[in-house]
């Protein structure tokens, strides 16, 4: 089995699919079906790792994600030459991550930041598959060996946790994995983090302190891939900014974390550098600015909110793409999967 340079990636079916996770993520795996096989999924057994309040219940989990598929496509993504699956029908990723529960140190896990802020105070409540949260990850991106992952900033340090479960269970198995006929003696090739654009890291529209997020109670700190036109003008209006005009140059928004995060939205959508973006507004009123940015925002995203809204009246033919995805994915899950047992030496039907 040669190591071939896939991408793997996957988005939470947790609903209010937004702007952080279009500019971080989608907009990335869009870009990346040009010069790679990928493979993109909806990762369900990660949506529940969270109180049933939080993701909803059955109903909700499963239009969310045929959302989030929607979502994938109406970006661009094209399930045809790459796949997209949801990640509960591919039987491996639960499998890997026993295996790498064995590998993985309580001690690494116990570092992980994602953890301590979703779980909060009462730490003692959380679900143990929340904890567990990271080597689930791992096992997602290891079982297609994928070697890179786009994510934004905020999952660095998970990609650092499936580096070092991939180099453990290299080291652990190193004669094993040889005489199975891996002759550099990797199964799993530590992926690559691929963190780039503009907007890895969009923050709420009213506190540049704090990262865009689903589960923010105030729906005006975000703008939702389903918001129609008016909605993101209103919401882009209310944005929290300061009295100054825009500085002409990226050191001017050192301190100004408001205005850096809409200069820097304002560059990912449009596809320049912040530079680019002050050079033109640079000394010009916020409110200018703040015109031209509800303008590009709507032209980009109300297409990607009516094309999703057409395939949710369709949900048949969603559940195919995923159900096809899924048959292309096990393929591959099942290769890995049958090595990964005959390394660790787990008798199998061959
Ligand atoms: P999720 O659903 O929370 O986020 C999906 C993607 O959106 C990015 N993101 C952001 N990017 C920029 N600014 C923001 N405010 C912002 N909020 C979210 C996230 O970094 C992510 O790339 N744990 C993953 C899901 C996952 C995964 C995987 C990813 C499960 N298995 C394997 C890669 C590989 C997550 O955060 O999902």
């Amino acid at each position: 089995m040669a190591i071939v340079e896939r991408v793997f990636s996957g988005v939470q079916p947790t609903g209010n699919l937004h702007l952080g996770n279009y500019l971080g993520a989608i907009v990335n795996f869009v870009r990346l079906q040009e010069t790679h096989n990928c493979i993109y999924c909806v990762v369900d057994l990660h949506a529940i790792t969270q109180p049933v309040s939080v993701w909803g219940g059955p109903t909700e989990l499963a239009r969310n994600t045929r959302e989030v598929t929607a979502a994938f496509i109406a970006a661009g993504i094209d399930p045809n030459k790459h796949i997209v699956f949801n990640q509960s029908q591919v039987t491996g990723h639960a499998e890997l991550t026993w295996i790498f529960n064995c590998v993985a140190r309580i001690g690494w896990l116990n570092r992980m930041t994602q953890f301590k802020e979703k779980a909060g105070k009462d730490r003692e409540n959380a679900s143990v598959g929340l904890y567990d949260y990271p080597v689930l990850m791992a096992a997602d991106i290891l079982l297609y060996r994928a070697t890179h992952v786009p994510v934004g900033e905020d999952q660095k340090q998970h990609l650092e946790l499936a580096r070092d479960i991939a180099q453990k269970f290299n080291n652990d198995f190193a004669d094993s994995i040889r005489s199975h006929g891996f002759a550099d003696g990797l199964l799993f090739p530590p992926p690559e983090p691929l963190i780039t654009g503009p907007a890895t890291r969009v923050m709420s529209l009213r506190d540049g302190t704090k990262k865009m997020s689903k589960s923010d109670s105030s729906d005006n700190s975000r703008i939702n891939l389903t918001d129609d036109a008016d909605t993101i003008a209103q919401k882009i209006r209310k944005a929290k900014t300061d009295p100054e005009p825009l500085p002409s140059e990226e050191k001017g928004l050192e301190p100004r974390p408001e205005a850096d995060n809409l200069v820097g939205i304002y560059a990912a959508l449009s596809g320049r550098s912040k530079a680019e973006v002050l050079r033109e507004f640079g000394g010009g009123q916020f409110s200018n600015f703040k015109n031209a940015l509800v303008e590009l925002c709507v032209t980009k995203l109300s297409p990607i909110a009516s094309e999703m809204k057409r395939l949710m009246a369709d949900p048949g033919h969603v559940d195919a793409i995923l159900i096809d995805g899924a048959d292309r994915a096990s393929v591959i899950a099942h290769e890995t999967m049958q090595a990964a047992k005959d390394i660790v030496g787990f008798i199998r039907k061959p």
